[in-house]
């Protein structure tokens, strides 16, 4: 059957609305040149693969955060792959992603095998394999783990509240602003160091001879403490005209962590177009790609309605999601835990 064309969605109306009204460092210059060949801030329709193949160059994007079309899931809405066939898909196109990608930029791709016959599928397994064997480095895994999860009760296994966000990079010198993502220490702060012991003011060595240690004293007078690989937040639940939408902290957090202003954020499977978004808040430029048209006209209207609302000052950037302080806030009770031994 012949391939439908590649279209290009017209961009949101860039020109009535100042490109980086929120971005504050972004070189104009550079953006402007950068910007040329019309790649940038892109919807397109068409496959990932093709369109990554036929218009950008080597070494392009400095991140791309992505959730693919669930395996034998939601074949109705938009065509999935059969679960056998997954790693092999995906790895077709990860060969693109590979190519495209920075040396110093980063792959998140948030995934979850799915139960399949009474037993989870092997097909993420096979995929990091895949990818590992294409020059892929598997870094790190994040969890997602989702605090409002499906509700349910199955007799042989219990309600999935957690998704894999896999991490590769095509080295291990890639970018990183742990910074950006750095968390309030929280209220534990006052009450756990008001009173410091004795093992709480050294170096207090693992008992299990990991040759891991803690001192407690070194929190003292810090406001804001690195998280955890471990990212605890709700799954969205305004449906957007799409069936699985990112929630917008999620890829906003790893734009953050892994991009700097002014950098190329990629979203090869678009959906509603959440990824695009976050990237245009934070001043980075953005390229959104799916196959379905109408979800392509969806997340280019949207975007254009959220950036006048944003302009018009009737919606607020979302901005370090509670989450976040949640997830700090169970660090603490681990180290008290420990230091007492238990
Ligand atoms: C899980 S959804 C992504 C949802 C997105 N993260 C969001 O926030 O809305 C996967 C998307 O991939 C699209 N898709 C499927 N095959 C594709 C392909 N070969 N190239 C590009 N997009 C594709 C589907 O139409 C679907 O919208």
């Amino acid at each position: 059957m012949p391939k439908p064309p590649i279209k290009i969605i017209p961009r949101p109306e860039e020109t009535k609305v100042s490109l980086f009204t929120y971005s504050v460092t972004h070189n104009a210059v550079h953006s402007t040149e950068l910007d040329s060949k019309n790649l940038l801030n892109a919807i397109w329709c068409g496959d990932c693969r093709d369109v990554l193949r036929d218009y950008y160059p080597d070494n392009y994007f400095d991140l791309i955060v992505t959730s693919p079309p669930y395996a034998e899931a939601r074949k109705r809405v938009y065509g999935g792959i059969p679960a056998d066939r997954f790693a092999a898909w995906l790895l077709d196109r990860t060969a693109e992603f590979l190519r495209v990608l920075k040396p110093s930029g980063t792959f998140i791709l948030n995934i979850k095998e799915k139960v399949i016959n009474g037993e989870r599928h092997t097909y993420v397994l096979d995929l990091i394999k895949g990818m590992r064997s294409q020059g892929w480095l598997w870094t790190e895994e994040f969890i997602w783990h989702k605090k409002n999860c499906y509700p349910g009760k199955w007799p042989n296994r219990f309600r999935d509240a957690w998704e894999r966000l896999l991490q590769f990079n095509k080295s291990s010198h890639f970018k990183m602003r742990q910074e950006a993502v750095m968390v309030p220490m929280g209220d534990w702060a006052e009450t756990r160091l008001r009173k410091l012991s004795q093992t709480d003011k050294r170096r207090d060595e693992s008992r299990a001879g990991s040759g891991f240690g803690k001192n407690i004293s070194n929190w003292l007078g810090r406001e804001m403490v690195y998280p955890t690989n471990v990212l605890y937040g709700a799954t969205e639940c305004s449906n957007r005209n799409h069936s699985a939408v990112f929630p917008y902290w999620l890829p906003e957090w790893f734009i953050r962590l892994f991009t700097d202003p002014g950098d190329i954020v990629l979203d090869p499977f678009l959906g509603s177009g959440t990824t695009a978004l976050a990237a245009r808040d934070l001043g980075r430029w953005y390229v959104g790609i799916d196959t379905n048209e109408k979800y392509c006209e969806a997340a280019r209207d949207s975007l254009v309605q959220t950036i006048r609302k944003r302009i018009n000052g009737k919606t607020k950037l979302k901005r370090g999601p509670e989450v976040h302080k949640q997830q700090h806030l169970e660090l603490p009770f681990e180290e008290i835990k420990k230091s007492a031994g238990t």
